[in-house]
């Protein structure tokens, strides 16, 4: 798998370019789907490496997931699957942790790898246990495995002390097949949780409030496969909407869901960019001077944290400083390094940075840490003067899916090793 990117700076980008599928709704209904027996095909999945080795964990359990064109089709057997998934693919993949409530949801069972810490935090799964708990199951974890059982299966009420999106996804796939009614209070509003709903709901599931803090859940005894179409996604349109704003350029950004990014926009137009809903699209069109704005991180439908980075790739050019405030992950500012080795000047206080703004950025080595963190380094390298060269570029490939074609085509000269 190519491993080092290299982007060679300083042309503005033009023309338009189109979002693919949402990783984080094609990841969770891929989970999902496994809650119904027979063929479940999602469209407008993207092809990306999170895809492939959540494939790969589906067939190890007994579920045959297969490309069929942009499509997936993933067949659930009748009768038991397999309900340990293995340590070395699960940690490979945060989201293999969601297998915890499809797998209760189904076979009662599940045995889950604790999932490994990643760069952004520790990833802890205590509000996932207590929603689960809640509903009967019995949780054990030994040697770096959650062992989850339940014996008396009922609904119930559960407050997330936060709104966490995996816990509630969790919950509601327990819920759904889950005698009796579950509410789930402080519930994640994010798009992706409302995508599961509706995919749940079509395929027979008794699902109210999806989007709102609070969830409320019917039992079935069945669900059945359905065919369904993710949304797409949010987070890859707001990079390719830096991107215009940070390279000089302007770009029609085709296939989105205006609300899902109404925080994007807001602040993109803070920094002075112009930014348009269009027939076809958002357009993003560029203006000499950025203007600093501040920025604090929120769930749903606060300003996302998967936008963070990108945003302070941007500001890193701002006329004045700018301070970003994360208050969702303890630890997501790994990417002030590497712009401080483009020329970058940001402090960080705790869960504070304070951005600077200089003149130029300059083309250097610098490492993707994790998946934004690498989309932002990109960002920075079209702005650069030089030639940026990112290492551990796999990062970047766990989210997007063909980001260099994407980009080289509109004018960008991004090759990769
Ligand atoms: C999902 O992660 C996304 N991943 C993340 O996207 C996204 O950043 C995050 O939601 C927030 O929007 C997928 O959907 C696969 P959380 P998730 O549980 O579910 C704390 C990307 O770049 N928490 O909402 O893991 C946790 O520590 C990725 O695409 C607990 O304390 O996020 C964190 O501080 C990165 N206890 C905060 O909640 C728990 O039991 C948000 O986590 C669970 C979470």
């Amino acid at each position: 798998m190519e491993n080092v990117l290299i982007v060679e700076g300083g042309t503005p980008l033009r023309g338009s370019v189109r979002v693919s599928g949402a990783k984080n709704a094609g990841l969770v209904l891929m989970v999902a789907s496994i809650l119904a027996e027979g063929e479940t095909i999602l469209d407008n999945m993207p092809r990306i490496r999170d895809v492939e080795v959540m494939i790969q964990i589906l067939n190890e359990i007994g579920v045959e997931a297969k490309w069929n064109e942009n499509s997936l089709s993933i067949y659930s057997p009748s009768g038991k699957i397999k309900t340990k998934t293995s340590y070395e693919l699960t940690r490979k993949l945060r989201a293999s942790n969601l297998f915890l409530g499809s797998l209760l949801g189904r076979e009662k069972e599940a045995v889950i790898s604790l999932p490994g810490g990643c760069d952004i935090g520790s990833r802890p799964m205590d509000l996932h246990l207590k929603g689960v708990q809640a509903l009967g199951a019995e949780v054990q974890i030994e040697h770096g495995y959650i062992y989850a059982r339940v014996k008396d299966p009922k609904g119930n009420n559960v407050y997330l002390d936060f709104p966490s999106v995996g816990a509630t996804e969790n919950i509601m796939m327990i819920a759904v097949k889950t005698p009796g009614t579950t509410i789930i209070e402080n519930a994640a509003k994010e798009p992706e949780i409302v995508d599961l709903a509706n995919f749940l709901s079509s395929m027979g599931a008794k699902i109210r409030g999806a989007g709102t803090d609070v969830i409320k859940i019917e039992g079935v005894e069945e669900l059945k496969p359905v065919r369904y179409a993710i949304i797409p996604d949010r987070i890859e349109a707001g990079t390719f909407m830096v991107a215009a704003a940070i390279s000089g350029g302007e770009i029609m950004v085709e296939n989105v869901i205006p609300t899902h990014i109404y925080p994007i926009i807001a602040k993109l137009q803070e920094t002075g960019a112009i930014v348009k809903e269009t027939e076809s699209g958002i357009l993003v069109k560029s203006r000499e001077k950025i203007r600093p704005v501040d920025i604090k991180t929120l769930p749903y439908p606060g300003f996302p944290t998967d936008m963070q980075s990108q945003m302070m790739a941007l500001l890193c050019l701002a006329e004045g400083s700018s301070v970003i405030v994360e208050n969702v992950f303890e630890n997501r500012f790994q990417v002030v390094d590497e712009l401080k080795r483009m020329g970058a000047s940001i402090k960080v206080e705790g869960h504070t940075a304070v951005v600077e703004g200089v003149k130029k950025l300059y083309g250097a080595t610098v490492k993707a840490t994790d998946l934004r963190a690498g989309a932002a380094l990109i960002l920075a390298g079209l702005a650069a003067e030089g030639q940026t060269t990112i290492e551990d570029a796999i990062h970047i490939f766990r989210g997007y899916e063909n980001i260099e074609q994407k980009f080289n085509s509109l004018g960008a000269k991004i090759k990769v090793y």
